[in-house]
């Protein structure tokens, strides 16, 4: 497989083969080591008791029925979260496609092309859980498979009493990931989060700071736009190995004439040997100005020469990259 320290660039399945089965379900992620995922995606969250579970958001509305099945669990803002539920009840949980609500309050699919917006099929994960599986089928299959963890939220966890960064890296020891550099990736928005990963619980693996904008709510204090600037970037490189930015961070779109204007980021980055890992590539949500899949592979894999990144449609990608470099 490519590796974290290989050139051919990462396919990084997000959320698993999010594009083809709901996001981060133990079928999204068999799909997507199916597909040839270099690395696998997980979101990581924690239950009310402490266990990091695979869920994008902190919210529980969005992917499941726990409205229907829990429905005086809701806060004052209306939303149910993950750190008011115990494991046992998040296991009691149905899974769906991602939904949010139209004009009229109706539930609706976030991608209409996408899975059925149906419920019943499947659970949340624990990481404990998603790990064995993905390990397993590295056995079953002769693979080695990554894992590329994001601590999601680590402030609102730590104000909630859950320390999400060290019960992340207890759960890689346990299932033996903890001291494999080449597999395992973290990546998180906070800045402070992945100082205190390098600096204090001394992880030996790559660290990936992510880049919000800062109107996103993202639940740390770092300065997004600073990090995309040389001295940000140069801050970055004394913690963290890599970078992973939003794709309209680096495409800014067309000019009146047509043409493509791009950021200096990936070269800024380069300066400083960070990877570049951008997200996410979706085919059926193209930025403005981009006519194909085809068309964004080629520019930010051919032309910008990143060194990975995150996309549903990781057999999409699997399949640009066998075409253009040899296995
Ligand atoms: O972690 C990379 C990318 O997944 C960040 O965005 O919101 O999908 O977690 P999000
Ligand atoms: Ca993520």
């Amino acid at each position: 497989m490519a590796t974290a320290a290989s050139h051919r660039p990462l396919v990084i399945a997000h959320r698993g083969a999010s594009g083809y089965l709901p996001e981060h379900t133990l079928a999204a992620k068999v799909l997507a080591h199916a597909m040839g995922a270099d690395f696998i995606e997980q979101d990581v969250v924690m239950s009310r008791d402490g266990v990091p579970i695979v869920l994008h958001d902190i919210y529980l509305e969005s992917t499941t029925d726990v409205a229907q099945r829990f429905p005086d669990r809701a806060r004052a803002d209306g939303r149910f979260y993950a750190t008011d539920f115990d494991l046992t009840e998040i296991r009691e949980l149905r899974v769906h496609e991602r939904s949010t609500r139209d004009a009229s309050g109706r539930e609706v699919p976030v991608y209409p092309a996408r899975y059925p917006l149906q419920p019943g099929l499947f659970g949340v994960p624990t990481l404990a859980e998603e790990i064995r599986l993905i390990s397993g089928l590295d056995k079953s299959r002769g693979r080695s498979t990554g894992l590329y963890i994001e601590l999601k939220a680590p402030v609102r966890h730590g104000e909630e009493g859950l320390d999400i960064a060290a019960a992340v890296l207890k759960v890689l020891r346990e299932e033996g990931y903890a001291d494999r550099p080449q597999q395992v990736f973290l990546q998180c928005f906070d800045d402070l989060t992945l100082r205190r990963l390098r600096h204090e619980l001394k992880t030996p693996l790559p660290l990936i700071q992510l880049i919000a904008e800062k109107d996103w709510g993202e639940d740390s204090a770092v300065d997004y736009d600073h990090l995309q600037t040389a001295r940000g970037l140069a801050e970055v490189a004394t913690y963290a190995d890599g970078i992973g930015p939003w794709v309209e961070q680096i495409y800014l779109g067309r000019t009146g004439g047509g043409e493509i204007q791009l950021s200096e980021l990936v070269a800024l980055a380069k300066v400083q040997n960070l990877l570049v890992h951008p997200y996410t590539f979706r085919r059926d949500a193209l930025p403005e100005g981009i006519d194909s899949f085809g068309e964004l592979l080629d520019l930010f894999l051919g032309k910008l020469g990143i060194d990975g990144l995150f996309t549903d449609f990781p057999d999409l990608v699997v399949q640009y990259l066998a075409r253009r470099f040899q296995d």
